[in-house]
């Protein structure tokens, strides 16, 4: 990563969201940088700005970067595979097993580095990251993120129940008591990684533990991620789990671990959310991490995304690796849409399909939105920006950036995107 002269200009075709349904797209514009942050993007260069330094990277088309609200780094180790199986019986055969072998710092370091420098080659530059229970390991994931110059929070995941022998905390208080080694551990060390409490989802974690972590959260101020209502197995057992609440959303409520103004919440999946749990999850403001591919790959079912856009509730995607076989997140635009139109077909016909506009804000702006102002290149906004180079795709016409933007988001995987900057921040 380099430091940038703090005003600096970017020159080619500009694509990027305004709100949910619009898409601003100039076919060759200057979009300036100043402090960190975008100024605008402006067809001719303001007279302000004559004399700055201009990176013309035309033809190629910048866009905003990516948030990828929701993914495991220990899973990326078995991404494209053990893809036949349910999420239920996938955690215990394929992934508690993978997550133990996270008790070796050697073997996580070689795994970690992989997946650092695979992220940061792709579309993504902000994400929310499960680590594993592993307080050493998840330190190492931490600062290996660090050096990309990505933004990130990463949690040490808490579960002190129905993991197995080899992946489970001892005891809640164990659980709790590591969490705070992490927290006081990795405390102003770093610039680009926040933690994150972490509770896997509720089968894993006892009411004990759960009631530790909310006073975890209180003291240090901390956001927190989970999963919610993501197959219908996982509701029922959660049900017989926790026979006071009505619905999932409450098994966290009940602790004070969802959402609300002091307690900034990312729960992914929500494909099954009752009436009541999504008029609680807009109350409290959650953010719905909307994970197509995985909810494909575990055959867990197609979300209501359209929904929960029309109703005005925070939701952006995830490629949930390794749910999720791919890391792109251009990928994760072209699944959302594609599984909005079989749910709009063959479940109900009255959430009409997602346009590329809202899918597109969804990967940018809508997730974004979890790290500030993130994920446009409105005024004011933290200054995220990929370029991507389409010269491959070769076509026989004249194609305008819209229509550019949507091949790359269909055809291309993340090799295209040859430039990278985070906050103002060169990453490559
Ligand atoms: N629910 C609890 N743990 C997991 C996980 O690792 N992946 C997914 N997709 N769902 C979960
Ligand atoms: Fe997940």
């Amino acid at each position: 990563m380099t430091q940038n002269p703090t005003t600096f200009a970017l020159k080619g075709a500009v694509c990027f969201s305004t709100d949910s349904r619009h898409l601003t797209c100039l076919e060759d514009a200057y979009l300036v940088c100043q402090d960190g942050r975008s100024v605008g993007v402006f067809p001719k260069l303001p007279e302000y700005f004559s004399g700055i330094p201009v990176r013309n990277v035309s033809p190629c088309l910048i866009i905003p970067g990516m948030t990828d609200l929701h993914l495991h780094a220990p899973q990326y180790a078995f991404h494209g595979m053990y893809m036949d199986l349910e999420l239920l019986d996938w955690l215990n055969t394929v992934t508690f097993p993978e997550e133990s072998r996270y008790s070796d710092p050697d073997y996580a370091a070689k795994a970690y580095t992989i997946f650092a420098d695979d992220i940061k080659k792709s579309a993504t530059t902000r994400a929310s990251v499960f680590g594993t229970l592993h307080v050493e390991a998840t330190e190492l994931l931490m600062d290996l993120m660090e050096k990309t110059g990505l933004r990130t929070f990463i949690g040490k995941v808490n579960m002190d129940r129905n993991g197995s022998a080899a992946l489970q905390e001892k005891s809640a208080v164990v659980s709790v008591r590591d969490t705070v080694r992490w927290l006081t551990d990795t405390a102003g060390k770093y610039e680009n990684v926040k933690p994150i409490l972490t509770p896997r989802f509720t089968p894993s974690c006892t009411d004990e533990l759960m009631t530790g972590l909310a006073e975890i959260q209180r003291t240090y101020c901390l956001p927190v991620q989970s999963h919610l209502s993501e197959n219908r197995s996982e509701i029922a057992w959660v049900k017989e789990l926790c026979p006071g609440t009505s619905f999932y959303g409450e098994a966290y409520d009940q602790f004070g671990l969802f959402g609300g103004e002091n307690c900034p919440t990312i729960m992914a999946h929500c494909v099954y959310s009752s009436d009541a749990e999504i008029s609680l999850m807009k109350k409290r403001g959650i953010f719905i991490a909307h994970c197509p591919q995985s909810n494909t790959n575990l055959s867990s079912g197609i979300a209501p995304a359209r929904r929960y856009l029309d109703e005005g509730l925070h939701i952006g995607l995830g490629t949930d690796i390794a749910g999720g076989h791919s890391l792109s997140m251009l990928r994760a635009v072209a699944d959302a849409i594609q599984v909005s139109k079989l749910r709009w077909r063959l479940v109900d016909d009255t959430l009409k399909p997602l346009s590329l506009e809202e899918a597109f804000y969804m990967a940018t702006m809508g997730g974004g939105a979890f790290f500030g102002k993130v994920g446009s290149f409105l005024e004011g906004y933290e200054f995220d920006a990929l370029i991507l180079d389409d010269s491959s795709l070769r076509h026989p016409q004249h194609l305008s950036a819209r229509e550019r933007l949507e091949r790359l988001v269909y055809l291309s995987d993340d090799h295209c995107i040859t430039g990278k900057y985070v906050s103002g921040n060169k990453i490559f």
